[in-house]
């Protein structure tokens, strides 16, 4: 498994088919879903189907993706952070996503700033933009304190998505 990142507190590292249990716990908890835009998923089979096409795809495509995320400590997998190249807007967005029980502590800020960081540190991006449904202050405050900046609301998905921006 290839590591992406290391926080103090977080590892990430590149999602694998294996995964699919902690992503069907993840997406099948409506208080998770309750501002995102994807479907509630149903069983592992399409988790596991969903890591093929998503991240797994884009680590082969484009050479980075979102990935799963682990609390050190614990070795617990508590949701996924990172950045994804979207196709939709030819930009690359950061983003988060974690079990209720971890929300509150930090650690979603913690891996948005270093996942802006490797952005432009590593990946060399001029870029990098956050999308969030304007009702989600949680997220919203995230972007914030991870040095985003808001710049217009765009419609994607058939959703209405404040849209942050960062430069290195
Ligand atoms: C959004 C999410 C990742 C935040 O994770 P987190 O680890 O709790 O975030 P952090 O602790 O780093 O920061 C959250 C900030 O929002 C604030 N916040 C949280 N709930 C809030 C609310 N209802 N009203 C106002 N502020 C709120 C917190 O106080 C904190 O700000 P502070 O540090 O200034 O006090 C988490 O709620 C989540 O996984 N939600 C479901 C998925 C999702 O919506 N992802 C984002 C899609 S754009």
């Amino acid at each position: 498994m290839k590591m992406i990142l290391e926080t103090d507190r977080l590892l990430l590292r590149e999602y694998v088919e294996d995964d699919a249990e902690a992503l069907f716990r993840l997406n099948s908890d409506p208080d998770v879903l309750r501002f995102v835009p994807d479907k509630r998923l149903l069983n592992i089979e399409q988790a596991r189907q969903m890591l093929i096409d998503h991240p797994i795809a884009d680590y082969r495509k484009h050479g980075f993706g979102r990935g799963a995320c682990i609390l050190k400590s614990t070795g617990e997998q508590i949701g996924f952070a990172g950045l994804k190249y979207l196709e939709e807007l030819g930009e690359v967005d950061v983003a988060y996503r974690l079990m209720p029980t971890h929300w509150g502590q930090g650690l979603a800020t913690e891996a948005a700033l270093a996942s802006v960081r490797f952005g432009f540190a590593d990946l060399g991006l001029k870029r990098i933009i956050g999308l969030v449904m304007p009702e989600n202050v949680a997220s919203v405050r995230v972007l914030k304190k991870t040095g985003l900046r808001y710049v217009e609301t765009v419609t994607l998905w058939g959703h209405r998505f404040s849209k942050y921006v960062i430069s290195p």
